[in-house]
């Protein structure tokens, strides 16, 4: 088998790369590892930028998530029995929209099979081959080929093309944090109009949603939590003290997620290009994994298509320039967000520090215009 793009990896950033590959009338074929349920029904983030609306409706898969996104035009800070309504829409001109990861997923594989593009599921054993090399090859299976010009490694933090570059290409930045993530989905109406983010003495706490009908909740938790220490129960009761009034239901998905910064760099070598969490990981305060995802996909299909247009591989050459001056105040951002709300282990002066920080928030308009701006993401200019 033959291809223009091998695109390895089907979550946001290999779905996203292949419908707007699709659409330049480039050849790409995609190949996952696990199976189509499983990939659909990966519960992960829900907060999707303007920015990857605008990607998501310029593909034609926004049908859906315009009838079905819940759009928020700001989150709630919550500390000491204050509550502080950042006014994201009045502050910068934009909004968020709530849509589960999942969803976008489901409606993507949709649209391209629907749209003819190869769509591999179940796939074992991808292994890539000659990066640098004319042409470059894939095998997988128990003996399936695939040549192709390029490789878009887009197969997650956990994927097997970032370790296939040879040693001393990357430099790996790495922050590694001393707490996770409980994640819940319950069938309970959202107590909140809008995302509560609270600062407590016990740990961070948030109040997300999915619909009308389904919260997403999340409690900072130590490392080695295990998700048998966290009976229902608890899990409501800590929710109340961390975040006040919640509204409980059925608990039907459980998770707890480690918190890391990553970044490689550079994001190629040869021919192959990381894009998304196989490149980069933040952690989830501040809701910008997925859109990083689908800002890198935006980035190299567009470099893509000017190869196969004009010949030219300057905008191949300048990718990871491109997409990591977002990555990086993405991870400044991310960072901040956790350090301003999570319990560091630092004791009194730290968490004195951080209440400083959130009251500055609520009596500086500048402050707050900082914090909704990189929150709703800066404009997507064409190299930015
Ligand atoms: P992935 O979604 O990890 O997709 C990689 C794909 O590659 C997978 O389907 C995997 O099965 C496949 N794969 C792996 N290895 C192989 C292989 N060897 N061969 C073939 N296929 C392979 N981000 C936000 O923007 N907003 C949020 O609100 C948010 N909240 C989050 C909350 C939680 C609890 C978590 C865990 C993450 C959150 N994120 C959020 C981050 C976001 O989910 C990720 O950044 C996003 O999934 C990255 O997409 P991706 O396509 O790069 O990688
Ligand atoms: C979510 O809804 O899953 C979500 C929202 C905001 C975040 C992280 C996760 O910062």
């Amino acid at each position: 088998m033959r291809t223009q793009v091998a695109i390895v990896g089907a979550g946001p950033a290999g779905l996203t790369l292949a419908l707007g590959l699709q659409q330049a009338g480039i050849g790409c074929v995609v190949l996952e590892a696990r199976s189509r349920e499983h990939v659909e029904r990966r519960v992960r983030a829900g907060l999707l930028e303007q920015n990857t609306v605008d990607v998501l409706h310029a593909l034609g898969v926004g049908a859906r998530l315009a009838r079905e996104g819940l759009d928020h035009t700001g989150v709630h800070l919550r500390f000491q029995e204050r509550l502080f309504h950042v006014d994201m829409l009045r502050l910068t001109g934009r909004k968020i929209t709530i849509y589960g990861q999942q969803e976008v997923v489901k409606d993507e594989i949709a649209a391209l099979l629907e749209r003819g593009v190869p769509l591999h599921f179940d796939v074992a054993d991808v292994a890539v081959h000659d990066l640098d090399g004319e042409r470059t090859l894939i095998t997988y299976g128990p003996d399936q080929e695939l040549e192709c010009d390029f490789i878009a490694g887009c197969d997650g933090f956990h994927g097997v093309c970032r370790p296939s570059i040879p040693d001393g290409v990357l430099t790996e930045h790495e922050l590694v944090y001393p707490f996770s993530w409980l994640g819940i989905l319950a069938e309970a109406p959202p107590s909140t109009d809008e995302l509560v983010y609270a600062w407590h003495e016990r740990g961070f706490a948030l109040h997300s949603m999915r619909s009308p009908s389904v919260s997403r909740l999340y409690l900072q938790v130590p490392n080695d939590e295990r998700l048998d220490d966290w009976p229902d129960e608890r899990i409501w009761d800590e929710l109340r003290v961390r975040i006040g009034k919640v509204n409980e239901g059925p608990i039907f998905d459980k998770g707890i997620t480690p918190m890391r910064s990553f970044v490689c760099e550079p994001m190629q070598y040869g021919r192959l290009f990381l894009a998304g969490d196989a490149a980069h990981i933040v952690p989830p305060t501040g809701a910008k994994g997925l859109n990083l995802a689908v800002n890198d996909v935006r980035l190299l299909g567009a470099a893509l298509h000017d190869h196969y247009e004009s010949g030219s591989n300057a905008a191949l050459d300048g990718y990871t320039s491109a997409a990591l001056r977002r990555v990086w105040r993405a991870q400044d951002f991310s960072n901040y967000m956790t350090q301003l709300l999570h319990d560091l282990g630092g004791g009194d002066f730290g968490r004195r520090l951080q209440l400083a920080r959130l009251d500055y928030l609520t009596r500086s308009e500048a402050a707050a215009t900082s914090l909704a701006e990189n929150y709703v993401g800066l404009p997507a200019e064409p190299d930015f």
